[in-house]
C-alpha cells in the first residue's frame, strides 16, 4: 500500500426534502451569491422554486446565471467570472449536476486570478484564494459534488481539460434522492455507467496488498450494477435511488483510492470524444471502457479475473484465467447494454474519421495517460478501433 493522506471536507447532507435547508447552511457563509444552473430542469421540476424561496427566507441574496450545458463551456465559465467581480460575489451555489458543479468550481477559481481562468485548465497552478461553493446535486454521476476536480470545455479547438485543487471541495452538497425521480432514463444510465467508471479506473492498479481497498471498490460496483438494473425496472424506487446516489459520491470522493494509483487512461480518452462530439460523458465511457479492457488486460490478467469473480460471481478458470478476464468484458459490455448505454462508436452513431486527431489531442504536451499501463498516441488509436 502506498503512503497516502487523505481529506474530503465537503459536508454532506442527505436524504428527503434535505434542499430545505439550502438557505440557513448557506448563511454560515454568504449573504449574497451566485446562483448557478443549467439549461432549465429545475425550473420544470419546481426545484427552483424552492431552493429561491429558501434563500429568499434565510436573507441570502442572490445573482443568477442559468444556461450551463452538459460538457460546460468556458465562455460561460468567463461570464460568471465577471459577474461575480461586478456583483462582489465571494460564494456559489450549483444547483444541478457535474456540468453545473464543474462551471462553478470554474468560476470559484477564475475570480481572484489575472488571466484568463483557461490557463488554470492548461497547466498554470493555483497561487491564490479561490471563492468556496456548494451544491445541490440533481444528478449521480460525475461525484463533482465532494471531488476536487473541474473538467471544462474551451469552444475554441474542442479541447475538454480537468484542474483539481483541494479548495474547490464543495463546503456543503444536498443530496435528495427523490429529486432524480425526474432524470430521464439515459441521463440515469449515463450517470450509472459514469460511477461505475470512476470506481473501475482506482481499481485497475498495479499496487498490491490493497485489499481493503479492492473489497470497498468491489463493493461499490456490485452496488452500482445491482441498483443500476432496479432503476431501469422502476426509476421511482427511492431506495434504488439513494444507493446510486451515495455510491456516485463515495465513488469519487478519493475514499476508495487511499494507498492505490489510478489508471485514468479510459477518462482521458472518453473527455476527446465528448469534448469532440459533446455526446454524454457516461456514455463515452460505456464505449471506451470496455475497448481499455481488452487493449491492457493482459498487463494483470489475474486483476481482471479478480473483477469477473467478485464482481459478476464468475467462477475463476484456475487453468485458464485469461478466459474469466475475458468473460469478465463481456458481462461489463451486457451490464451497458442492459442499461440501454452504446457500447461502440457506432451505437452512438459517431463517425469514425476523427480517431487519428484524439489519439494526437490526447497525448498533446504530454508523454503518456494511464497509470495502470501508460497509453501513448499509437495505442490509444488501437483503443479507439477496438470501440468502433
Ligand atoms: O441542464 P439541465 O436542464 O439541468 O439538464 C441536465 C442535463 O441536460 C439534466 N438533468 C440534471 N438533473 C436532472 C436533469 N434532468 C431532469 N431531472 C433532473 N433531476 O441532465 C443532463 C446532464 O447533466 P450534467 O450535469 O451534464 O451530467 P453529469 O452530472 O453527468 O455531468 C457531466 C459532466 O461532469 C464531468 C463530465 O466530463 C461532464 O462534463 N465530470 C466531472 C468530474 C468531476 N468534476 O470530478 C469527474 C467526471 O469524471 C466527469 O469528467
Ligand atoms: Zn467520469
Amino acid at each position: 500500500m502506498n503512503n497516502f493522506i487523505f481529506q474530503n471536507s465537503t459536508k454532506l447532507i442527505f436524504g428527503k426534502n434535505t434542499e430545505d435547508s439550502v438557505g440557513s447552511e448557506i448563511k454560515n457563509y454568504s449573504n449574497k451569491i451566485l446562483l448557478h444552473y443549467g439549461g432549465g430542469s429545475i425550473i420544470k421540476t419546481g426545484l427552483y422554486n424552492k431552493i429561491t424561496k429558501s434563500l429568499k427566507d434565510s436573507g441570502v441574496e442572490f445573482i443568477e446565471l442559468s444556461g450551463v450545458k452538459p460538457n460546460p463551456r468556458v465562455s460561460l465559465v468567463r461570464e460568471g467570472i465577471d459577474i461575480c467581480r461586478k456583483e462582489n460575489i465571494d460564494f456559489i451555489l450549483a444547483v444541478g449536476g457535474g456540468s453545473v458543479i464543474d462551471s462553478s468550481k470554474a468560476i470559484a477559481a477564475g475570480v481572484n486570478y489575472a488571466g484568463d481562468v483557461w490557463d488554470l485548465y492548461t497547466g498554470t497552478p493555483i497561487n491564490h484564494e479561490c471563492l468556496k461553493l456548494a451544491t445541490v446535486l440533481t444528478i449521480p454521476a460525475a461525484g463533482s459534488e465532494t471531488s476536487s476536480g473541474s473538467v471544462i470545455t474551451n469552444e475554441d479547438g474542442l479541447y475538454k481539460r480537468a484542474l483539481g485543487y483541494p479548495t474547490l471541495r464543495p463546503q456543503f452538497s444536498i443530496l435528495n434522492p427523490e429529486l432524480t425521480f425526474t432524470l430521464p432514463k439515459y441521463q440515469t444510465s449515463c450517470g450509472v455507467a459514469d460511477m461505475l467508471a470512476h470506481v473501475m479506473e482506482r481499481y485497475f492498479t498495479n499496487q498490491t496488498n490493497v485489499d481493503l481497498t479492492d473489497r470497498l471498490c468491489e463493493a461499490t460496483m456490485k452496488t452500482i450494477i445491482d441498483n443500476g438494473l432496479r432503476l431501469m425496472k422502476n426509476p421511482n424506487d427511492y431506495d434504488a435511488r439513494a444507493e446510486i446516489m451515495l455510491a456516485g459520491t463515495v465513488a469519487h470522493n478519493d475514499s476508495l483510492n487511499m494507498g492505490r494509483d489510478g489508471d485514468w487512461a479510459s477518462h482521458d480518452i472518453e473527455h476527446e470524444l465528448s469534448g469532440i462530439y459533446d455526446i454524454a460523458h457516461g456514455a463515452g465511457l460505456s464505449i471506451i471502457f470496455p475497448a481499455w479492457m481488452k487493449y491492457v488486460y493482459k498487463n494483470n490478467i489475474n486483476r481482471f479475473a479478480q473483477f469477473g469473480n467478485r464482481v459478476f460471481n464468475l467462477d475463476i478458470n484456475l487453468n485458464n484465467p485469461e478466459e474469466t478476464a475475458l468473460h469478465a468484458i463481456e458481462k461489463l459490455e451486457e451490464f451497458f447494454k442492459a442499461m440501454e448505454l452504446p457500447i461502440r462508436f457506432k451505437d452512438a452513431k459517431l463517425p469514425e474519421d476523427r480517431i487519428d486527431e484524439m489519439s494526437k489531442k490526447l497525448v498533446h504536451h504530454k508523454d503518456h495517460v494511464g497509470g495502470f499501463l501508460p497509453i501513448r498516441e499509437k495505442d490509444a488509436l488501437k483503443i479507439l478501433k477496438l470501440a468502433l
